[in-house]
């Protein structure tokens, strides 16, 4: 990736806000100021000052300028971290989620993969490590610095097929006396394979910034599941003061985790990718997740985590009894494709693909007054919110008859809210033509209301 001059500006500004040089609620110095500074452009610098509202580092006010956001104290954990093991109880959610996707690169993964087989002859004799073929690790390891901001080692990735499979290594290593906290509303299928593992899941609720800390259990080992960079399935993007918050909670007892769930962040329609928690992390107790199911392919049941290191003896213990669940072929495949950088080519391409559909529906929706629209800045779905004129019972029935493609958020409660008026709609792997339809369709009943 191209280091651009407004991400030197972007970084060094952050830096400086983390460190403290600059305090919170301080004003920061103008566009104009820093532009002759650092002698470039005042875009330049309005674009990191955009990156950094984004983030939630930085406010901005009308004719005030630009100020230190109000962020929580950064605490940190440097204590030995204890794992317990114990069972829980047993319960299910019974939701079933398909998924298409399109775009996959057939061409250069069909050229790639015949490549591999002449040119690998010895590929199925060799044993494969548990954690993974090491080329597609050091892979990973280098789209995870350049894109999220993740400093990982090599031995720290670990790689598994579907998310139930990077549960159970999770689960193997730290035990079964923790308890799950997932937001709420969230990931069915997550929530089920937690369930059926017999670990006790707890789900708690989000605002507008993402999970809400104080809502946690203050004593029990806990695991904290979450989805800052998207969240699934409200769209919301968790800023720089909720995600110390998170960190905090989790630096201030041994028996705390978080499990970041990166599952779309490689789409970010406006300005940088934002860094993962992870990145912020500098006390060991995050363990990120991340799958090729929605940059690639879900079919392809390629998934990774990156293990803190102070989880890794215990791994090591273990790994034995966890071999690899991925092919080595496919993980060869997949390696080369990353190494001659067609995953980054692939991302950009589909990228543009998807920010046209959003557009397409964003610009469709704007004049309607009853419908607000949320979520679209990242990831392959956004959220339709019909206000209260709406008689959303009548919407669902439309839905059903006219079989479009919107999903009904209150599915991803488990404690169903009474008066839900949001609907996901997951564009990505959808053509034209059908969101044509779906916007015809959500047009014609708007108005017929
Ligand atoms: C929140 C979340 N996490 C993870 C995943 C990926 O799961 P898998 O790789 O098992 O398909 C998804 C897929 O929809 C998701 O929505």
């Amino acid at each position: 990736m191209k280091t651009t001059k407004y991400l030197s500006i972007y970084n060094e500004l952050k830096n400086k806000i983390l460190d403290g040089t600059f305090a919170i609620q301080s004003k920061l110095p103008s566009k104009r100021k820093l532009s002759s500074f650092y002698n470039v452009s005042v875009m330049t610098v309005d674009t990191a000052y955009q990156q950094l509202i984004a983030e939630g580092y930085v406010i901005s006010y009308e004719r005030k300028g630009y100020f230190v956001n109000d962020l929580p104290e950064h605490r940190f954990f440097d204590q030995p971290n204890m794992i317990n093991r114990d069972n829980h109880q047993n319960q299910t959610t019974n939701i079933i989620e398909r998924k298409k996707t399109t775009y996959f690169p057939h061409q250069i993964w069909a050229k790639i993969s015949r490549k591999v087989l002449s040119d690998e002859m010895d590929m199925m004799d060799n044993q494969l490590d548990p954690e993974g073929l090491i080329g597609l690790r050091y892979e990973i390891k280098k789209y995870l610095e350049i894109y999220r901001g993740i400093i990982a080692n090599v031995d720290q990735i670990v790689i598994g097929s579907g998310s139930q499979a990077m549960i159970q290594l999770i689960i193997a290593i730290i035990g079964r006396n923790y308890t799950f906290v997932m937001e709420e509303p969230g990931f069915p299928r997550l929530k089920s394979i937690i369930r059926h593992s017999g670990i006790n899941l707890m789900t708690k609720e989000i605002d507008h910034q993402g999970i809400m800390i104080h809502q946690l259990n203050e004593n029990q080992p806990t695991i904290l599941h979450v989805t800052p960079s998207h969240q699934y399935p409200m769209g919301v993007i968790m800023p720089i003061a909720r995600r110390i918050e998170c960190l905090n909670w989790a630096n201030s007892q041994h028996h705390r985790y978080i499990l970041e769930d990166d599952y779309d962040s490689e789409f970010r329609y406006q300005g940088l990718p934002i860094p993962a928690l992870q990145s912020l992390d500098q006390s060991s107790k995050v363990i990120y997740m991340n799958t090729f199911s929605k940059s690639l392919s879900p079919s392809l049941k390629i998934n990774y985590l990156v293990i803190p290191k102070s989880l890794l003896n215990v791994y090591q213990d273990i790994k034995f009894s966890m071999p690899c669940s991925v092919p080595i072929f496919e993980q060869k495949v997949l390696m080369t494709f990353m190494k001659e950088q067609h995953f980054e080519r692939h991302l950009n391409k589909v990228k543009k693909i998807y920010r046209k559909k959003a557009l397409m529906i964003i610009e469709a929706l704007r004049e309607e007054n009853h419908i607000q629209i949320s979520g679209y800045e990242s990831g392959l779905h956004m959220v339709l919110s019909f206000d209260p004129m709406i008689n959303v019972k009548k919407m669902i029935k439309m839905i059903n008859q006219k079989n479009l493609h919107l999903k009904r958020i209150d599915d991803y409660y488990d404690h169903r809210p009474k008066d839900c008026r949001d609907f996901m709609f997951e564009y990505a792997a959808l053509s034209d033509t059908e969101i044509s339809k779906t916007l015809k369709a959500i047009k014609e009943s708007l108005h017929a209301m």
